[in-house]
């Protein structure tokens, strides 16, 4: 193996691995998932499970890396001395593709929004531009642009581009989100979408609970980049004197407070314009938020501003998964990150082409399948973790980890038998709701 790069600051890699999990999930995902699953009630809930599995999940997940000091393949055979290391490495680097292939369809969609929202063409039409711009040759030629974006940043390798980049762009979609969401505060008619997003409602959380679970859920983990091999990755590049409870602990809620931002300006501006949120999917932010920017004053800048930010996030998130097979093909191949990254962003423009021009596989690609790859890849994390290393994980855990060492133990513990259990019962209410 060739010399590995590694992050400059702690900070950096705190910066990317929040790039990472702040994107698309958050801005995109978040606010349709919350408007069709009862507002509040999959606020509530989609916040419990963030703690109880994301947390500990992430940890896991970090721990392999930094233990494993190398891409899925390598990492998963070092740790657990055989070859089927190869495999569920493999399965990591492969669900990474499948994912930025469509990431990078959308950030394409993004990308286009975005330069077109100083002159608002999107606004008089907005479905009707919406079904034009999302398939066929207008979308691959986005996805390109946005995909070639990522692959400049991946090609000057953690240090000198994705710890770079992040530290700048993080920050931006920060600053820029929080701003939205207070200038979204001074519109008129909010409250109700206020009311919807955050005034608790046991009685729909009670009568819908396994419907909001499985959403919930999906959405805990693909919104903590969890279960791809990712985080595993940004891991590998970490030092021995680094907390990694705490470093969990800093991603998770720095996530979870862009999350609620992004909530807090997407549901009450809809609200605000009388448009309530229907059934979600992949475009119907795209329509309803062209819709509520149309009708806005100042609407082209609010809307040059919203698409820059979510173009941002959805940057730092796909340089994570681009990272992820170039590093494996340079790591485990021996071949130049320059060669790695070429080659990769050629199979991905290939890949995400395809699904741009096949309308309803996107769907498919794009929510269910990646919720069954991720719920397996945290499956097989938990149990290498929590059953093969055990206690080189708790090793591992407390390596850093000053006063946070104490809880490697109730980690271990739910790490080895309640994630398990929990992860496996979402993995079969998501395939049953396949199934049926
Ligand atoms: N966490 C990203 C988001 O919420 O948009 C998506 C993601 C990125 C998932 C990287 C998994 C991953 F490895």
């Amino acid at each position: 193996m060739m010399d590995r790069d590694s992050w400059v600051s702690n900070v950096g890699f705190v910066l990317a691995a929040v790039g990472s999990a702040a994107g698309l999930g958050n801005i995109w995902r978040f606010p349709w998932l919350t408007a069709d699953n009862g507002g509040s009630a999959f606020l509530v809930m989609y916040l419990l499970l963030v703690v109880g599995i994301g947390v500990p999940g992430l940890l896991a997940e970090l721990v392999l890396g930094r233990r494993g000091r190398q891409t899925p393949i390598g990492a998963l055979r070092a740790l657990i001395g055989s070859r089927w290391g190869t495999p569920l490495g493999a399965f990591n680097v492969i669900t990474t593709a499948v994912m930025l292939s469509f990431y990078s369809v959308v950030g394409g969609w993004i990308l286009r929004y975005t330069l077109l929202s100083p002159t608002g063409a999107y606004f008089a039409q907005p479905q009707q531009y919406f079904s034009h711009a999302s398939h066929g040759l207008p979308a691959v030629g986005f996805h390109l642009l946005f995909l070639t974006i990522v692959a400049i940043i991946v090609y000057f390798g953690v240090s000198r581009g994705i710890e770079r980049v992040s530290k700048i762009m993080l920050p931006a979609v920060v600053v820029l989100l929080g701003g939205l969401a207070v200038w979204t505060a001074t519109q008129p008619n909010t409250a109700v979408g206020y009311a919807f997003y955050l005034d608790f409602d046991g009685d729909y959380l009670a009568t819908h609970f396994f419907d909001v679970l499985g959403p919930a859920a999906g959405q805990a983990l693909f919104t903590l980049s969890l279960g791809a091999g990712a985080m595993l990755t940004y891991a590998s590049y970490l030092d021995e004197d680094v907390s990694l409870p705490r470093d969990t602990l800093v991603i998770a809620i720095s996530n979870t407070v862009i999350g609620v931002l992004a909530g807090l300006v997407v549901l009450p501006l809809l609200f605000s314009q009388g448009i309530s949120p229907g059934q979600g999917g992949p475009g119907a932010l795209f329509v309803a938020l062209a819709t509520a920017f149309g009708s806005l004053p100042g609407g082209t800048l609010v809307a040059t501003v919203f698409f820059f930010t979510v173009l941002l996030a959805a940057v730092t998130s796909g340089i994570s998964l681009l990272e992820t097979p170039v590093a494996t093909l340079v790591d485990n191949y021996g071949i130049s990150r320059r060669r790695a990254t070429l080659l990769m962003t050629l199979v991905i423009a290939v890949t995400g082409s395809g699904l741009a021009l096949a309308g309803p596989m996107f769907r498919f690609v794009s929510g269910p399948v990646v919720d069954v790859m991720l719920t397996i890849g945290l499956f097989a994390f938990l149990a290498i973790a929590g059953w093969i290393l055990r206690d080189d994980a708790v090793a591992e855990f407390q390596t850093g980890a000053g006063r946070l060492r104490g809880f490697a133990t109730p980690w271990l513990l739910a790490v080895s038998w309640v994630l398990p259990v929990v992860v496996m019962f979402l993995l079969t209410t998501t395939l049953a709701s396949l199934a049926s």
